[in-house]
């Protein structure tokens, strides 16, 4: 079927597409409650031809939030959404937004959500699994034990965390529920860099509002939160590192890009940072070359921190809810352009009508 023009299609449908699969299956389920959507599952390997077919009819757009699973050129940007004249709403399947060019589709009059609430759980616990681990050095007692015999227990001495100092870039969901944990489980001092919230927010998250620079010069951990945009890739830098406290600790588990690896390996390797647990690499999977996987104090992981069975069923069943809000009409709870919701409904009323 050709669809060209602003339309909503002969049958009046509201078109949704993805790629292969939903983060988990109970997205097309809810979806399956209203009889006006439908849904098409489209597949990397078809031609480029039938997925723009697809794409030129569509109204809503389920993307991957990870840029390393899906081409660039079906990232949603201002070519892209030149192609997808009836394309109303993007909706990220986590909540990382970073295969999404937010200013490019608020200039085309298209919404933009993700599912941020939904996996902060498992990214938190993950971050703080990595704290913990790190502090105790036991990826190193690991290696360690694989590789010899013999160990001089003292060699391997590790730290608590309690009452340590937490520095968090980015108070959002994660941030505020690692603000949380460490608070209330280590007693730890929490300050938070955040340039997007109030100074009531800070004090309703259980964090210390600070700048940027004093959030690395006093915190003994320092753990990124924040989506990665043009602002935040490589805010932690050369400098950035340096002003770290010399032991520190970094933990990333947000977005590769943020932290500039080749300065992160240099502060590592002149020991003025004791360790970092990495979750996101500039490339994924990152080679098994790279240079900081060679580091017995670099705990790594795939980008697995928000992959959980229950937090996969969470950022689907958000998506489901909210994709049903919208087509609907309904303002949906997680809506990152809100200056375009007055487009947007014009836009859906002239192809939905009221
Ligand atoms: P959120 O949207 O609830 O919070 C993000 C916070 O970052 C907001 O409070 C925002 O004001 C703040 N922020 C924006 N720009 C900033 C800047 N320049 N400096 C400091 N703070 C800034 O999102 P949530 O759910 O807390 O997730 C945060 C990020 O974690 C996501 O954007 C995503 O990239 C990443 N993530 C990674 C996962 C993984 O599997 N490793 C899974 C889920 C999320």
């Amino acid at each position: 079927m050709s669809e060209t023009g602003n339309s909503a299609g002969r049958d009046g449908a509201k078109r949704i597409v993805y790629f292969e699969k939903f983060a988990d299956p109970v997205t097309g389920t809810i979806l399956a409650r209203d009889p006006s959507i439908n849904v098409q599952r489209l597949e990397l390997s078809n031609s480029d031809a039938e997925n723009w077919q697809a794409f030129s009819g569509a109204h809503g757009y389920q993307i991957r939030a990870a840029r390393d699973e899906l081409p660039v050129h079906f990232f949603a940007n201002s070519e892209f959404l030149a192609r997808c004249p009836n394309m109303l709403v993007v909706s990220s399947m986590g909540a990382g937004f970073d295969t999404v060019d937010l200013d490019a589709c608020s200039a085309a009059g298209v919404i933009v959500v993700n599912q941020a609430g939904g996996n902060a759980e498992a990214v938190a616990e993950h971050a703080l699994g990595l704290m913990l681990a790190l502090s105790k050095r036991v990826g190193e007692t690991d290696q360690f034990m694989r590789a010899q015999d013999g160990i001089a227990r003292n060699t391997y001495m590790g730290r608590n965390i309690q009452g340590k100092t937490l520095g968090i870039i980015g108070l959002g969901h994660i941030g505020r529920r690692m603000a949380e944990l460490c608070g209330s489980l280590f007693g730890m001092r929490v300050l938070a860099y955040d340039p997007y919230l109030e100074d009531s927010d800070f004090v309703e998250r259980g964090a210390i509002s600070a700048s940027f620079e004093d959030v690395l010069a006093n915190a003994d951990f320092v753990t990124v939160h924040c989506p990665r945009t043009a602002e935040t890739i490589n805010l932690l830098d050369a400098r950035a590192f340096g002003l770290m406290k010399p032991g520190a600790i970094f933990v990333n588990t947000a977005r590769g890009g943020i932290h500039d690896e080749a300065a992160l390996f240099a502060a590592l390797q002149s020991g003025h940072l004791s360790a970092a647990g990495l979750d996101v690499w500039a490339v994924e999977p990152p080679p098994r070359d790279h240079p900081l996987l060679s580091l017995s104090n670099v705990l790594a992981s795939p980008h697995t921190a928000g992959v959980t069975h229950e937090s996969r069923h969470q950022v689907a069943s958000y998506a489901g809810e909210q994709l049903l809000d919208i087509f609907a009409g309904r303002r949906p709870p997680r809506l990152l352009n809100p200056e375009i919701w007055p487009v947007f409904q014009e836009r859906y009323r002239a192809l939905f009508g009221d």
